[in-house]
Order: structure tokens, then C-alpha cells, then sequence
């Protein structure tokens, strides 16, 4: 197969749902190079806004430190645009979004998906992965203490930008985060499995594993 077969062969529209600290981030960040297209997180969206000081940035701010869900119609409308966009009409990665059963239904009815990963992974090993998270404060790229430890200390391997410990990795922001993943996004695991369109992956092993089993899971050409 030729490079350009591959990209249109690889070419999906993809949610990756999954609890915080899953590694949705990481591996839509490794995934978007096979399959060319965009890697679109809610939650990096909404960080580089906080970072701008732009009006949704300071909305929104205290309730992504605290761990609690931005409202509907903000997320929607922000995902409707930038799905509206000439690079997502092929295929994208959405990674933290829908994270509701009401963000799911308007997706349905703006850009309707081809399949929905669910990175499935326990909440001790969330804990840990949540914990000696540090991410890029200029380009959104995670890091781990322990788990992928970046080049230079503090520093981000792609663009050299500052790392940080994201507000809402403490611990009672994380404790919340977990009880709104339980309450408002795990529904979406049966709402999709119903329609015949998800795909569970164990979120478990190191990231390159985890990589290789969705690659693998959805016929996706390396
Ligand atoms: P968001 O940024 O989406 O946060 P999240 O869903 O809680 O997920 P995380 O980014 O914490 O985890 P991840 O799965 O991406 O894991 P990562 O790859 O970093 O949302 C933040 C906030 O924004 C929300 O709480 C909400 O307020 C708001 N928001 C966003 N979307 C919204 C929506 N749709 N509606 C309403 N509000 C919304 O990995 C974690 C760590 O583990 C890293 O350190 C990484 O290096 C490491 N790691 C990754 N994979 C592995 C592995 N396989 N083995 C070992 N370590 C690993
Ligand atoms: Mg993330």
C-alpha cells in the first residue's frame, strides 16, 4: 500500500472515551501520525483558552479546576465549530468529548462517528497516572514522572515549552473528576455499545501496547 492509500485507507472519525487519566491524550497524540488526521481534546481547547485570559477562558476556569464538567451548550457549540473545520471533514480523534448523553445526541446529529474507543483502566492505576502527570503548558503534550519521562526535566520534548502539574491533578479535583466520569460519561459506554459502535481497549499495559491493540482492533494499517 503507498503512503497516500494508507492516509485515506486510515481516515475515521473516532471518539476516545475513557476515565481521566486513561491516556487518551498520549496515544491520540501517537495515533494521529498513521492515521492523518486531527487530534481535537475539549480539555486542551479549554486550557489554552484559560492560558489566553479570553473570555471563555476565565468562564470556564474554576470549573475545570475544581473537576466539574463545562455546561452542554458551551462544549457543543465549541465542537460543532471546530468540527465545521476544512481539516476534520476526512476524520479526527475526539479525545474528551462527548462526555454527556446530550453531547453525544448533538454530535450524532452534526458529524456522526465511525467507531468510539473506550480505553478502559482501573482507578488505582488512575490515581497513579494522575499523580506524576506533567504536561506542556504551550502545546498540551503529557508527560510521567515515571511512566514517560521527558528528555530534560521540566521541559517539553516537542516544542521546549514549561511543564506543569494541571490544577485539577490534585487530589480532590481528582476524586471529583472520577465521580463525574462515573455518573455523566461511563453511560456513554452502553449507549454506544448499543448502536453497535464501540471498541474496548485495556488502557492497562505501557502506551506503545495500548497503541498496538487499538491499531489492531480497528484495522488500522501502521
Ligand atoms: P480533559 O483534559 O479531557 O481531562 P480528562 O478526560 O480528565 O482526561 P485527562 O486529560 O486527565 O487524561 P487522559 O486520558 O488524556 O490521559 P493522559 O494521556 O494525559 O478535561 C479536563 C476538563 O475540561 C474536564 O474535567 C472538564 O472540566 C473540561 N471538559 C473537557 N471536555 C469536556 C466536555 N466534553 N464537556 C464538559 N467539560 C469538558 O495520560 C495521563 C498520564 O498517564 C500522563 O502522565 C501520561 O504520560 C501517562 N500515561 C498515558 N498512557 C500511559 C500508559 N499506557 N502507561 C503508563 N502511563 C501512561
Ligand atoms: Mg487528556
Amino acid at each position: 500500500m503507498s503512503g497516500w492509500d494508507k492516509w485515506y485507507t486510515n481516515a475515521m472519525k473516532l471518539i476516545f472515551l475513557g476515565p481521566p487519566g486513561a491516556g487518551k491524550g498520549t496515544l491520540a497524540a501517537k495515533a494521529v501520525d498513521s492515521l492523518k488526521v486531527p487530534h481535537i481534546s475539549t480539555g486542551n481547547i479549554f486550557r489554552a483558552a484559560i492560558t489566553a485570559q479570553s473570555v471563555l477562558g476565565r468562564r470556564v476556569k474554576a470549573i475545570i479546576d475544581s473537576g466539574k464538567l463545562v455546561d452542554d451548550e458551551t462544549t457543543i457549540a465549541l465542537v460543532r465549530d471546530r468540527l465545521a473545520r476544512d481539516d476534520a471533514q476526512r476524520g479526527y480523534i475526539l479525545d474528551g468529548f462527548p462526555r454527556t448523553i446530550a453531547q453525544a445526541e448533538a454530535l450524532a446529529g452534526f458529524s456522526p462517528v465511525d467507531r468510539v474507543v473506550n480505553f478502559d483502566l482501573s482507578d488505582a492505576a488512575v490515581l497513579e497516572r494522575l499523580g506524576g502527570r506533567r504536561t506542556c503548558r504551550n502545546c498540551g503534550a503529557n508527560f510521567h514522572v515515571l511512566f514517560g519521562r521527558p528528555k530534560q526535566e521540566g521541559i517539553c520534548d516537542s516544542c521546549g515549552g514549561e511543564l506543569y502539574i494541571r490544577n485539577d491533578d490534585r487530589e480532590e479535583a481528582v476524586a471529583k473528576r472520577l465521580e463525574v466520569y462515573r455518573e455523566q460519561t461511563a453511560p456513554l459506554i452502553g449507549y454506544y455499545r448499543e448502536k453497535g459502535l464501540l471498541v474496548d481497549v485495556d488502557a492497562g499495559p505501557a502506551s506503545d501496547t495500548v497503541l498496538g491493540n487499538f491499531r489492531k482492533s480497528l484495522g488500522i494499517a501502521g
